[in-house]
C-alpha cells in the first residue's frame, strides 16, 4: 500500500456508512476525517489545508452537502487544491446533478460499490495532482518571466549609461582641446535641461537636452590648435576657421539617426545664432533657430560669463544676469530669445546651484 499525499473528508450522518467508508479509504492508504452534518464538515475543511478531497452526503442535518460546496466555495481560496465527490441517496440523480454543476467531479450512488468508489476517489487524486503542477508551472514561468524582466532592465540601464558616457567621452574630447574645462559641458547640459523642465517639455526631451547640449562644441576637434589655443587675438581668417567647428560638429553629430545626436547636430549647427540674426553660421533668426540650440546658446553666454577666462574673471551671479538683461558691449540681450532670458531669470538660483556643484 502506498501512503497518498492527500487527505479525505468524508461528510456523512450515517454513522455505519461513514465507518466503511473510511475503512476502505484507510486501506488504500488515505488519511481520512470525519463529519457527521455539512456544518461540521465545513468547519473541518476551513481548518485542515491539507484536506483535498471531500467525499459528501447530500442530505445532511445542519447543512446539507450542495449547501457545504456552495459555502466552501465562497469562503476558502480559490487557488486550494478540493475536488469533491457526492453520495446520493436512491433517487437523489437531480441534487447530483445539481452538484455536478456546482463542480463537484463525480457522484456515487448507495449502497456504495467500493470498487467503483475507490477508482472515483483515484480520479480526484489525479486530477488534483494535475491542478497542483500545472499552477507550479505558472508560477515557475512567473518566476522566470520576472527574472528575465530584470535581466533585460539591468541591460537596458546598462546601456543608457554607457550611451550618455560615450556622448561625454566624445564632448569631452573636443573640450580636451579648448581652454574651457570637463565641467562646463556637464553644466551646460545641466543647465540646458532646468530650462527644459520650465518650459513645460516632457521627461524625455528634458534627458536629451542633458545629453545633447554637451556637444554643442564638438566640431572644435576639427580646428587647429595655433588657432584655437591662441593667447591673442585671431585675425580674420583665423575667425573664418574658427567658426567652421558649427558646421564641422553637424557634419560629425549628424550621421547617426538617434534622437540625441539629431538635436545635438542642430544644436552644434545652430548655437552661435544670434535672436538678432548677427550670428553664424547662417545668420538666421529668431524662431529659425531651433529652440534646442536657442537654449544653448543663453545657457553656453550664461557659464562663459560667470566662469574665469584668459580675457576676463570670474562673474558673480548678479553681474552675469545684468550683462545678460542689459549687455556690455559684446554680450547683448538682443541676441537671445527673450523668452528664454525670463526663463532664465525664473531659474537662476537653479543655474547658480549647477555652477557651484560642477565650479572648475
Ligand atoms: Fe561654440
Ligand atoms: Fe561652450
Amino acid at each position: 500500500m502506498t501512503v497518498s499525499i492527500n487527505k479525505i473528508l468524508i461528510a456523512e450522518d450515517e454513522s455505519k456508512i461513514r465507518e466503511e467508508l473510511v475503512e476502505c479509504l484507510t486501506d488504500e492508504g488515505f488519511d481520512c476525517v470525519e463529519a457527521s452534518n455539512g456544518e461540521e464538515g465545513l468547519n473541518l475543511l476551513c481548518q485542515d489545508l491539507d484536506i483535498t478531497i471531500v467525499l459528501s452526503d447530500i442530505i445532511m442535518p445542519r447543512k446539507s452537502g450542495l449547501e457545504m460546496i456552495l459555502d466552501a466555495q465562497s469562503v476558502i481560496d480559490k487557488n486550494r487544491d478540493l475536488e469533491f465527490i457526492i453520495l446520493t441517496g436512491h433517487g437523489g440523480s437531480k441534487e447530483a446533478i445539481e452538484a455536478l454543476k456546482l463542480g463537484a467531479i463525480d457522484f456515487l450512488e448507495k449502497p456504495i460499490d467500493l470498487d467503483h468508489l475507490v477508482h472515483v476517489v483515484h480520479r480526484a487524486e489525479e486530477l488534483v495532482g494535475l491542478k497542483r503542477a500545472s499552477r507550479q508551472y505558472e508560477a515557475s514561468l512567473e518566476a522566470d518571466v520576472q527574472a528575465k524582466t530584470l535581466e533585460i532592465q539591468k541591460l537596458l540601464d546598462n546601456l543608457k549609461s554607457a550611451y550618455s558616457e560615450s556622448l561625454e567621452c566624445l564632448a569631452a574630447a573636443a573640450e580636451y582641446k579648448d581652454p574651457e574645462t570637463g565641467n562646463h559641458i556637464r553644466r551646460i547640459g545641466e543647465y540646458s535641461q532646468v530650462i527644459a523642465k520650465e518650459l513645460g517639455w516632457s521627461k524625455e526631451r528634458q534627458d536629451l537636452m542633458l545629453l545633447a547640449a554637451p556637444l554643442h562644441d564638438v566640431g572644435k576637434i576639427g580646428t587647429p590648435d595655433n588657432i584655437l589655443l591662441k593667447p591673442g587675438k585671431l585675425d580674420s581668417d583665423e575667425v573664418v576657421i574658427m567658426k567652421q567647428h558649427a558646421q564641422n560638429g553637424y557634419d560629425i553629430l549628424s550621421h547617426s539617426n538617434h534622437p540625441v545626436m539629431q538635436v545635438a547636430a542642430n544644436i552644434a549647427k545652430n548655437h552661435h545664432e544670434r535672436w538678432d540674426g548677427s550670428g553664424y553660421p547662417q545668420g538666421i533668426k529668431g524662431a529659425e533657430i531651433p529652440i534646442e540650440a536657442r537654449i544653448t546658446a543663453l545657457v553656453d553666454v550664461y557659464d562663459a560669463l560667470r566662469s574665469k577666462r584668459p580675457y576676463k574673471p570670474e562673474f558673480d551671479q548678479q553681474k552675469t544676469l545684468s550683462i545678460i538683461l542689459d549687455g556690455d558691449g559684446r554680450t547683448e540681450p538682443s541676441h537671445f530669445d527673450p523668452e528664454l532670458i525670463n526663463i532664465l531669470l525664473k531659474v537662476s538660483a537653479q543655474l547658480d546651484k549647477i555652477y557651484m556643484k560642477l565650479a572648475d
